[in-house]
């Protein structure tokens, strides 16, 4: 029998316009997985990288940071990007995912109190209040209608939460929601800004820092019990944390919680009205939401992939890997690992185990990993006690990105109850 061959120069892989038209390549992980799942490409228009498919792997390589670091940037450039470089506000700001230890733990320390469950219960009345206020919007025209459930619904949802633990004022998310699809969804026409990219990149950045400056300059003076006043007195080493640093820590929550979160509530959604058997077992019992979250997170993985770099020469089963040359860690073929998940090309809301990779793992696990299962949890849980009836309503549509991935649009038709 002749070896599958292995996907031809790795486009498929990282290619943008590929994920806009075919969502996730399932098919060439599943065969690189086979019979290649460590395996170096060399695609043109990108840099070269080893594309790392299988959970285990992923697994040893995330437990290593002292070996496979962060600095170096956790996304794959494109020849053009590597040119450039990062201009303006953006260039300058620090993020706790781009930091390696020891660095990386302190920083991370700032934060992380507020992200325990424990910290998380003073936003839980928050939480279920946007779920109810989001789905009583679904319901105001009698009950019966027509969404987009990925900008009327998803969207919104993560957004009024970020908002609310961030301090950034109601008038302003709209504009926040404008400048996270800009900055992350890079590649897609639909959510750019502008044709030159530099120039609106340097913008993009003097927007952001402009919000965010005056939050943290009025937390300072009068803090609050919220993450935004946690953050702005936060202190490493007993130094207050310098503005690019705190700019970065409100940046990277808001844009790492935002469109991970919405891309999960979409692809979770579709995948429910794709499986009515498992959205009928979530109405029979809504505290299946449990599992049903971590299914969804496994199902979609929102993070395509994150990047390390190596930090000497180190081998990866088998390979022989260089000082300086890029893995990227392709999380959602992890999370269909024959050899981890039974019938992992199935949808199942109760799959118990479930150790999927959907929020990493080891060092830079997902910082927000509670806060997007508790609001995804208080969202399904609220859909499912009211949805009486939903189906498709026109053809999904994939975001043309490689890095956070998923649906910007799907259309859907529902009944619904009126709430009390
Ligand atoms: C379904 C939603 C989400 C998914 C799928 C997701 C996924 C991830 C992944 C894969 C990583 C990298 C882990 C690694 O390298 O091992 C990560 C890191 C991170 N996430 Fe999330 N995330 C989600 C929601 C959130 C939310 C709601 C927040 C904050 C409000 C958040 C904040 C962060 C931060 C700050 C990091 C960097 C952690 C570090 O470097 O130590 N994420 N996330």
């Amino acid at each position: 029998m002749s070896p599958t061959p292995s996907p031809s120069d790795g486009s498929e892989l990282i290619d943008p316009v590929v994920y806009e038209r075919d969502g996730q390549p399932h098919e060439a992980w599943t065969q690189l997985r086979r019979s290649d799942p460590v395996h170096h490409f060399d695609p043109p228009g990108f840099g070269p990288f080893w594309a790392i498919t299988r959970h285990a792997d992923i697994r040893e390589i995330s437990r290593r940071p002292d070996t496979f670091g962060n600095a170096a940037g956790i996304v794959l450039l494109t020849a053009e990007q590597r040119a450039e470089g990062r201009v303006g506000e953006l260039a300058q700001m620090r993020t706790i995912i781009e930091m390696d230890p020891p660095e990386h733990r302190d920083f991370r320390r700032v934060g992380s109190p507020w992200f325990t469950p424990n910290g998380m219960k003073r936003i839980d009345a928050a939480i279920d209040q946007a779920a109810r206020e989001l789905v009583d919007g679904l319901a105001s025209s009698g009950g019966e209608g027509e969404c987009d459930f990925a900008t009327d619904v998803a969207a919104r949802h993560p957004l009024r939460i970020l908002s609310t633990i961030l301090g950034v004022p109601r008038d302003q998310e709209d504009d926040i929601l404008r400048l996270t699809n800009q900055l992350f969804a890079a590649d897609d026409p639909e959510l750019q800004r502008a044709a030159d990219r530099q120039q609106a990149m340097r913008d993009l950045g003097a927007e952001l820092y402009g919000i965010f400056a005056k939050i943290i300059d009025d937390r300072r003076a009068a803090p609050r019990d919220d993450l935004a006043s946690l953050l702005a007195n936060g202190r490493v080493n007993g130094e207050l944390m310098g503005p690019m640093e705190t700019f970065g820590y409100y940046l990277i929550t808001f844009t790492a919680g935002h469109d991970t979160t919405k891309n999960s509530i979409v692809g979770g959604m579709r995948a429910l009205v794709e499986n009515p058997g498992e959205l009928e077992k979530l109405r029979r019992d809504p505290d299946l939401v449990v599992p049903e979250v971590e299914e969804i997170v496994r199902w979609t993985t929102p993070v395509n992939y994150m990047k390390r770099t190596a930090l000497c020469d180190v081998e990866v089963a088998g390979h022989a890997i260089r000082e300086g040359e890029e893995l990227l860690l392709f999380y959602a073929s992890a999370n269909r690992d024959e050899d981890v998940f039974e019938e992992p090309f199935r949808f199942r809301i109760d799959r118990d185990p479930n150790p999927h990779l959907g929020f990493g793992h080891g060092e830079h696990f997902c910082l927000g990993a509670n806060l997007a299962r508790r609001s995804q949890r208080a969202l399904f849980r609220e859909l499912a006690t009211r949805l009486e009836h939903v189906e498709l309503a026109g053809e999904p549509e994939h975001i043309r990105s490689n890095f956070v991935v998923g649906l910007k649009h799907l259309p859907l038709r529902y009944r619904i109850a009126v709430g009390a």
